[in-house]
Order: C-alpha cells, then structure tokens, then sequence
C-alpha cells in the first residue's frame, strides 16, 4: 500500500529539520500550512506553503499524516495546540525520527514524538507525544520526556532525569541524572542544572 504523505503545520525553521528528518526516512511531503500569509505561495525545501489552516480540506486525513513544523523558542504552547487540532480533525501523527538517530529498542515514543538528526534515546526513556528531541540532542537511559516538551539541540538530559509536560531545554543545556524539570518550565540555553526545577519556572543554572 502507498505510504501516505504528509502535512505540515507550521513552515519556519523548525519546519526544515522536520523535513530533513521526513526525507532521511524516504518520507514525502504534499505541503505546508502556516498562519503567515507571507509564506503563501512560497515553497520551503522544495515543498510548497499552500495556505494557512483553511487550506487543511485540502490535504485530507485519507490520505495524509500530520507532523508538527513549529519549533519553539522558549513556549512549547502552540506545539500542542496544533498536534491536538489535528488529532481531533482525524489526522494520525506517527512519530518522526530522524535516519541518523538512534532510538532504543526498548524506549517508547509517543504519538508525534520527533528524534531529529542525530539524537539519542536510550534504553527504558520514553518521549511523550509530540515532544522533541532535536538535532543531536541525547535523552539517556530511563528519562521521561512529558507531553509536549522540547529538548533543544545538543541537550543532554542525563540517566532517570524527567521533564514535565511542555517544559523547554535550550540547546546545549545539561541535566544531571535524576533531576526532575516541572511542567512549563523553561531551562537556558547552556544552563547545567543540578536540582529539580518548579513547573513554570525559569532555570538559568550555572
Ligand atoms: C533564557 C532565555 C529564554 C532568555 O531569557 P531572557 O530573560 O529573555 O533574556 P534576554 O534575552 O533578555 O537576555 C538577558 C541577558 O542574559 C543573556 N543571556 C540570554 N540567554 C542566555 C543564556 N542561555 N546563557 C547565558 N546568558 C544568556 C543575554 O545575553 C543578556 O545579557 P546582557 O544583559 O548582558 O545583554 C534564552 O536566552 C535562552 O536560553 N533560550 C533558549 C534558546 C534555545 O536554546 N533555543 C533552541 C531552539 S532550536
């Protein structure tokens, strides 16, 4: 049966990655929507911008996935909004990962995780729905990675560390093992983090 192609919601650079990753994996996409009306008409990576959300008819659940091309620069919101609109419009969100990373045989992903180009997921963590790994960024033994969440790049979330659903690591940051980041909670680009951080708080460690 012919794989169906995908949806994306969301064309800025996030988008790109999830495009590279989508490739890596001999995955195709029909087209990108975005709110911005700029992009329309416009093609990113080869792959046209078609309009904003109305455009979505277009490109129905019988024959397309979704996968979320929104990043987040440091609120994970948006994210969830889009994967939980499309989940309830019929779509399946089938987790991307990248052909260069590695996942675990015995780690799980949710429904829209993404494990970008180069990212590690080690054995027993699981990356809830729609979180991110991004680009070689390492989630090791035994983490849990909550709903929504963003792990920026080259972001290390060392063994049993957790995260709570939409919290934000920026890119290079470190927790250290067994450290438990709160729901909403947003950790500096570069931060080591040695202590469990409350939901909705700002780490900037050290
Ligand atoms: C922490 C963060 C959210 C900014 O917080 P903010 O309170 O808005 O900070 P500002 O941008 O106003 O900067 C305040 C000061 O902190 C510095 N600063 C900002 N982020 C910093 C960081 N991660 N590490 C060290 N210094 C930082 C700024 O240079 C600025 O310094 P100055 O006062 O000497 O000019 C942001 O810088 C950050 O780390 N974002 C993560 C981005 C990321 O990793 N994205 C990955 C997406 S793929």
């Amino acid at each position: 049966m012919k794989k169906k192609t995908f949806v994306l919601l969301g064309a800025g650079g996030h988008a790109k990655v999830v495009l590279a990753a989508l490739d890596s994996m001999g995955r195709e996409a029909a087209a990108l929507l975005d709110a911005d009306k700029a992009l329309w008409g416009t093609d990113l990576e080869g792959v046209k911008i078609a309009g904003g959300d109305d455009k979505l008819a277009d490109y129905p659940p019988s024959r397309h996935e979704a996968a979320i091309g929104v990043g987040a620069a440091r609120d994970t919101r948006l994210r969830r909004r889009l994967h939980e609109a499309a989940a309830a419009a019929g779509y399946a969100l089938p987790p991307v990962v990248a052909a260069s990373a590695f996942v675990a045989r015995s780690a799980r992903l949710g429904a829209g995780a993404q494990v970008l180009t180069r990212a590690v997921v080690h054995p027993g963590a699981s990356i809830g729905a729609g979180a991110v790994v991004n680009t070689a960024a390492v989630v090791e033994h035994d983490c849990a990675v909550g709903d929504h969440a963003f792990v920026g790049p080259a972001a290390v979330l060392c063994g049993g560390a957790a995260l709570g659903a939409g919290a934000f690591i920026g890119a290079g940051a470190v927790v250290l093992p067994g450290v438990r980041i709160g729901a909403g909670a947003l950790v500096a680009a570069g931060a080591t983090v040695s202590r469990d951080v409350a939901e909705g708080a700002v780490e900037r460690g050290r």
